[in-house]
C-alpha cells in the first residue's frame, strides 16, 4: 500500500490486530469521512504478534463498532520494516508496542511512531488491552479511541 496523490498514510499496530487497532482503523475512517477528508488518508492497521493473521477482527470488536453503526472488512496482518517507509504516521497503543516497534523500526524512518493516545493531553497515554476483559470494557476502549483519532487529526490538520 503506497499513499499517493498528495495523500497522508496512518497505520495502528496493537498486539493482536484483531482489537484495538482494526478498531482504531474503523473509528478513523469514519471520522475522516464526517470531516469530508476520505479521498486524502490511507488508514490501515497491522499486529505485531502473528496469532489472527488473516483473521477479523475479534467478534466484540465487530460487536462494539457494529452498536456505532461502524463496520470493517479489515483482516489481520503483521507490521513490517518497510511499513515505516510507507506510514507517515505509526500509532500504537501501550508502551509494550513501543518497545516492540521500536525494535523493527529501521534507521532512515519516514514514520513518526506514537501513541495513538499521546495526542489528547490526558496523563495516561495507554490504550490498554481489552482482549482478556470483557465485552464491556471494548465499549470503554471504543470511547479512548474515539477521543484520541479525533484529537490526532485536530493536531495534524
Ligand atoms: P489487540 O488484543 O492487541 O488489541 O488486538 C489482543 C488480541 C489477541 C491477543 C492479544 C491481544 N492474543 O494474544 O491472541
Amino acid at each position: 500500500m503506497a499513499a499517493g496523490g498528495g495523500s497522508r498514510a496512518v497505520l495502528f499496530v496493537c498486539l493482536g490486530n484483531i482489537c484495538r487497532s482494526p478498531m482504531a482503523e474503523a473509528v478513523l475512517k469514519k471520522q475522516l469521512a464526517d470531516r469530508g477528508m476520505g479521498g486524502q488518508w490511507v488508514v490501515d492497521s497491522a499486529a505485531l504478534g502473528p496469532w489472527h493473521v488473516g483473521e477479523p477482527p475479534d467478534s466484540r470488536t465487530l460487536l462494539t463498532l457494529k452498536s456505532h453503526g461502524l463496520r470493517t472488512e479489515h483482516r489481520g496482518r503483521m507490521v513490517g520494516a518497510e511499513d515505516f517507509h510507507r506510514f507517515d504516521y505509526i500509532l500504537c497503543m501501550d508502551y509494550s508496542n513501543m518497545s516492540d516497534l521500536k525494535e523493527i523500526q529501521p534507521q532512515r524512518s519516514k514514520a513518526e511512531l506514537k501513541l495513538l493516545g499521546s495526542y489528547d493531553g490526558r496523563e495516561d497515554d495507554v490504550i490498554g488491552d481489552p482482549y482478556y476483559l470483557e465485552v464491556e470494557d471494548f465499549e470503554r476502549v471504543f470511547k479512548l479511541v474515539w477521543q484520541a483519532c479525533s484529537d490526532f487529526l485536530d493536531a495534524v490538520n
